[in-house]
């Protein structure tokens, strides 16, 4: 048995040794997992890392701010900020195939990657915050054929040609443990316990086809969504909440006149490692007054549901 303290030190020793006097380029996603990656490996070998985070203009509101000055003011660590929005949106125009999707986004990640690396002299190791979980689920169902249910965008390893190795401080945890090794490293609570965000980002909470307008109805339906849920006091009682817009539209009525607009779908799951989940179990009023509010504030949708499948057999994401 081992504590989250003597696993830090371990994981430093281990840093060190597979590092040496190497360069690392580690990741940001802009989620928790590359975050504390981030820090341990910071503190294992400081200025031989630099963290690069590709902004593919599909993150939440308010997201990629926050990452970035935390990064830049909290820990001083160097962080390249890539503004790579334009380039993710054009190359998913008429990508509407959930598997296509993340294949280009994986991929023009590590092109990107690739690019910044080169700029800043090249490095030897690409660090990432993958998780026990996204190891398992990526590479098969126990006990059955080796089936790829979702490639995740942060495994499978690297291109031969980028000619780096991988650093994966994370790959023994779950999430909860990932947590703990947050705040063992003295990441600020509400950043540790924020909801696990996938790499693909809102592209997958997206169904069809991608477009900067859709990105932005979408950001604001779901930061109503977490607002309602953090003034209710419920944020930390559900592993992940968001919203997903559907490509339907359907007819509603607002003051006197028709409208024809999008549906917004909510989910919110309870889980402790991402692998099963259960639905979130609100109070139909609660329900009813984020739907008013994403109807009456966002433009572009006219309509709530909200989804009640678990998983299995739903994943938790939509895509
Ligand atoms: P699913 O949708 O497969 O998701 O039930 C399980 C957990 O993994 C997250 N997820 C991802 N995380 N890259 C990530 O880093 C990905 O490509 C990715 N896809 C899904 C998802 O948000 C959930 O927490």
């Amino acid at each position: 048995d081992w504590t989250m303290a003597e696993y830090r030190q371990t994981k430093i020793a281990d840093i060190r040794q597979q590092v040496g006097k190497g360069k690392v380029i580690c990741g940001l996603s802009g989620g928790v997992d590359s975050a504390v990656a981030a820090v341990l490996i910071h503190e294992a070998i400081g200025d031989q890392l630099t963290c690069v985070f590709v902004d593919h203009g599909l993150m939440r509101k308010g997201e990629a701010e926050q990452v970035v000055s935390l990064f830049r003011n909290s820990y001083n660590i160097p962080l390249v900020h890539v503004n790579a929005e334009t380039l993710f949106l054009s190359g998913l125009k008429g990508v509407d195939d959930p598997e296509a999707k993340r294949k280009f986004i994986g991929k023009t990640f590590i092109d990107v990657f690739e690019e910044e690396a080169k700029k800043i002299g090249g490095a030897d190791f690409l660090a990432q915050g993958t998780l026990y979980p996204d190891v398992i689920e990526s590479v098969s169902f126990t006990g059955g054929p080796s089936v790829t249910i979702k490639s995740h965008h942060n495994v499978g390893g690297l291109p031969e040609r980028m000619n780096m190795k991988l650093v994966e401080p994370l790959r023994e945890l779950f999430k909860d443990e990932v947590r703990e090794l947050g705040r063992e490293l003295g990441l600020p609570d509400a950043f540790v316990g924020r909801h696990p965000f996938p790499g693909p980002g809102l592209a997958i909470r997206i169904p069809g086809e991608v477009s900067k307008e859709k990105c932005d109805i979408l950001r604001k339906a779901d930061a109503i969504y977490l607002e309602e849920i953090r003034n209710a006091g419920l944020y930390d009682a559900i592993w992940q909440a968001f919203a997903v817009l559907l490509p339907v539209r359907t007819v509603g009525v607002m003051g006197d006149h028709r409208t024809y607009e999008s549906v917004c779908a909510l989910r919110a799951v309870t889980s402790t490692d991402g692998m099963t989940a259960d639905i979130f179990p609100f109070d139909p009023h609660f329900l009813a007054r984020v739907a008013t509010r994403i109807v009456n504030e966002v433009q572009g949708i006219n309509r709530v549901v909200y989804d009640y499948t678990s998983k299995p057999p739903g994943t938790i994401e939509w895509e």
